[in-house]
């Protein structure tokens, strides 16, 4: 989901230049992954900009953005010669997250027919279904599935309701942001006030390119704060209140703070000046090297060609300005941030990344879980016989690392499979079996024609995967999306944690009335709060592990050893080794060391353990001895408080604790890390290794 808008104040364009500069802005943002996209642009075909600023023209498509592109230049009634002194254009490359890729699902999502309001949106609004309600309930008519609707009803909403014309773009844009829930970056154009843009972010990134010839009012623009603490407007919806306008001093909050030299950015003699909305820095480095990045719940706005930033309310800490930064960045450099492939770079996203697959589903204080997509079916799982995970590669794995908890708090047989041999064997499946599809794309051949066997048999069919949408997620009766967000590297990491956090809540959700697990439910769910700081503290390792990877690449095996909750973690480590190093790499089960593996070790072997201070300890201590007693030299992944294995081992990874059952998610990252850097060593390229595809869509 990328966002791209592009405001030319007293610079003439064409529509057709202006158009120009949207596609272009969306084709650098491309690499981050989507599956359709989006423009929004003044009407009309007068040659008076005022005539044409009186209506918006949106015009979307599925697929890439050269689609789109297409679609442009087969529109008849547009012509692409008008000039514009003045104009907002906005574009949206749109990764699904609520309804399939379609023009209608597609940003910009507008306000009613007439296009009165136009929003692009990044991000989840995890309260959309009750703004939703309540804007029915009040004669709006939703037309498209996205989350992003409701924010583009909600802005014409305000407006329809608003107490005073001279009610401002900004202010009907602080009002919404107040009653979102969830992560946002949005920006907003409008019939109302045309050539104003205005944008607004709370968890993702958005920032501001200036471009001027001449000299720039300020260096640093203040942040203005509305003079009165908080907007009430009592509205009710599911019983909630909405809080929706000020009661309080309700003048003060219809007018913006002073806007004068002082408080804004714009070119001095108020000449000439471009400006561009961007999720990141890629889109804009082309056009000017001088940007504004903006904090959450700053909301920006462009008005007469000045640019404001406004909050809402004023915190103790807050930086009283917003600084204009030159980049130095090369173009290349900043598509993949500060890393070196998108590999890497969704390594380091994984903090963020299994916040997102609990975002509006794990309840940290009251201790609930809520998975929308399984509600209604949720009784009928809950009476099932037998639980089968079907998927392939690392979503296999994902299975694999969670069977024993979903064992555990089911109590119910759980079957783990790979959907290539569940197929080759015609495993009996039954009308009381239910079937879970694991997988990352939703379009993997052999597990799609694994839930289309399961379906034949009558077995009820959830799906966990990445991609709103998919094969997989259209075609199994429920299901949760793990909204990891796009993984473009062909070895998957992110997916997979966010597999193993999906896998986690389901477990929870299928005993939350059971009493007797109560205690392990929270201490799971209280386990799941900190991971992602725990996480960033394996991330830390990253140096480390670079150094490993420089003792270690140049030989042409590396075995995996450990059991428990980590015989998962030793197939991915492997796995990935596997995939991009293109080394020799096994992941064994402590359990059958001597039961072959064993020949294998000797001085030279390289060799990694996995040992947790879990119930299975005392028997990873075991397999220890018995590879140092074959001269063995064994790395081991290890709790960092775990002093015995510390010292008893030659070298050690060590990781924080968490849970017994989480703590494979912390102990993978290394082997991720490590398979990265083994790969970057040998001169391979990381995110597209030989031989492999990002998905496998025939048998
Ligand atoms: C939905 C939103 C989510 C929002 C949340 C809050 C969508 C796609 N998701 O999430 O972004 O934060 O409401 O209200 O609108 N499904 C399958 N098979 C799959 C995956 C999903 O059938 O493999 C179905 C589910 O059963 C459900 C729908 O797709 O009907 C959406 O699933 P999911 O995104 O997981 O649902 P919520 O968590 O409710
Ligand atoms: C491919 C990928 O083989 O498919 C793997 O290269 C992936 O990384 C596997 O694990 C399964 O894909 P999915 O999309 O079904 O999770």
């Amino acid at each position: 989901m990328c966002i791209f808008a592009y405001l030319n104040y007293h610079v003439p364009r064409t529509r057709r230049e202006i158009l120009e500069v949207l596609i272009k802005g969306l084709h650098r943002l491309e690499y981050r992954g989507y599956d359709s996209a989006g423009v929004g642009i003044d009407g009309g075909n007068s040659k008076e900009w005022e005539t044409n600023s009186k209506s918006i023209h949106l015009i979307k498509q599925t697929g890439k953005v050269k689609a789109l592109d297409e679609e442009i230049h087969r529109q008849q009634d547009v012509d692409l010669d008008v000039e514009f002194d003045v104009h907002l254009g906005i574009a949206h490359t749109r990764w699904a997250t609520h309804g399939a890729p379609s023009p209608v699902n597609s940003h910009p999502q507008r306000s009613d027919k007439n296009n009165e309001f136009i929003v692009i949106h990044n991000g989840i609004i995890t309260n959309y279904k009750d703004l939703k309600k309540f804007l029915e309930s009040k004669g709006y008519e939703f037309e498209s599935e996205t989350d992003t609707e409701t924010i583009a009803k909600l802005v014409k909403y305000m407006y329809d309701n608003r107490e005073s014309d001279a009610i401002t773009f900004t202010t009907l844009v602080e009002q919404v942001t107040q009653q979102l829930e969830g992560a946002f970056v949005l920006v907003f154009k409008s019939l109302h006030y045309p050539g104003e843009a205005v944008g607004s972010r709370r968890g993702g990134p958005l920032l501001i390119g200036v471009r001027s010839d001449h000299k720039l009012s300020t260096d640093h623009i203040p942040i203005l704060y509305r003079s009165c603490e908080q907007l009430i407007y009592k509205h009710s919806y599911s019983g909630k209140n909405v809080v929706m306008h000020s009661g309080k001093d309700k003048k003060s909050c219809n007018t913006l703070p002073r806007m004068d030299e002082d408080t804004c950015l714009f070119p001095v003699d108020e000449k000439a000046v471009e400006y561009y909305f961007a999720s990141d820095a890629s889109a804009v480095i082309e056009h000017t090297n001088r940007v504004i990045f903006l904090e959450d719940d700053d909301i920006a706005a462009v008005r007469d060609g000045r640019l404001s930033i406004h909050r809402i309310k004023r915190t103790a800490g807050d930086h009283p300005a917003r600084a204009i930064q030159t980049l130095q960045m090369e173009l290349q450099q900043i598509m993949k941030g500060n890393f070196s492939s998108f590999m890497q770079k969704e390594i380091f996203e994984q903090p963020e990344s299994v916040v997102n697959t609990m975002r509006g589903r794990v309840n940290f204080e009251n201790n609930t879980v809520i998975l929308g997509g399984l509600k209604d079916h949720i009784k009928e799982i809950q009476r099932c016989r037998r639980l089968i995970m079907i998927a392939c590669g690392t979503s296999y794995h994902a299975g694999v690392a969670t069977r024993q908890v979903l064992e555990e708090l089911t109590e119910l047989p759980v079957m783990v499979e790979l959907a290539s041999d569940f197929l080759d064997r015609n495993t009996p499946v039954f009308r009381d079996d239910v079937c879970f599809f694991i997988s990352q794309s939703g379009e993997t051949a052999d597990s799609l024609l694994a839930l289309r066997y399961c379906k034949e048999r009558g077995a009820l069919t959830v799906g966990i995967t990445n991609t709103v949408g998919s094969s997989i997620s259209r075609e199994t009766d429920c299901g949760v999306h793990i909204n990891a967000g796009p993984e473009i590297g062909v070895a998957s990491t992110k997916a997979y944690t966010s597999q193993f956090v999906a896998l986690i809540m389901f477990a929870l959700l299928m005993c939350d009335d059971r009493i007797s697990v109560q205690p392990r439910r929270r201490e799971i769910i209280q386990g799941l709060k900190v991971l992602p700081d725990l996480i960033k503290e394996v991330l830390s390792l990253d140096e480390e592990i670079q150094k490993l990877a420089a003792e270690l690449y140049k030989q042409k095996s590396v075995l995996i050893m450990g059991r428990g909750y980590h015989y998962a973690t030793c197939l991915e480590g492997a796995l990935k080794i596997k995939e991009i190093t293109y080394m020799h790499s096994e992941g064994i089960l402590a359990g059958e060391l001597k039961h072959g593996p064993l020949a294998l070790v000797d001085k030279l072997m390289p060799v990694i353990m996995i040992i947790m201070r879990d119930h299975t300890y005392n028997k990873c201590q075991n397999a220890l001895q018995q590879v140092v007693a074959r001269q063995g030299r064994p790395i081991v992944i290890c709790d960092k408080e775990d002093n015995e294995t510390i010292n008893n081992s030659s070298r050690t990874i060590k990781v924080p604790h968490c849970l017994d059952c989480l703590q494979g998610i912390l102990s993978v990252i290394p082997l991720q890390m490590l398979s990265f850097h083994l790969a970057v060593l040998r001169g391979y390229d990381v995110d597209c290794p030989r031989n492999l595809a990002k998905s496998v869509t025939v048998e």
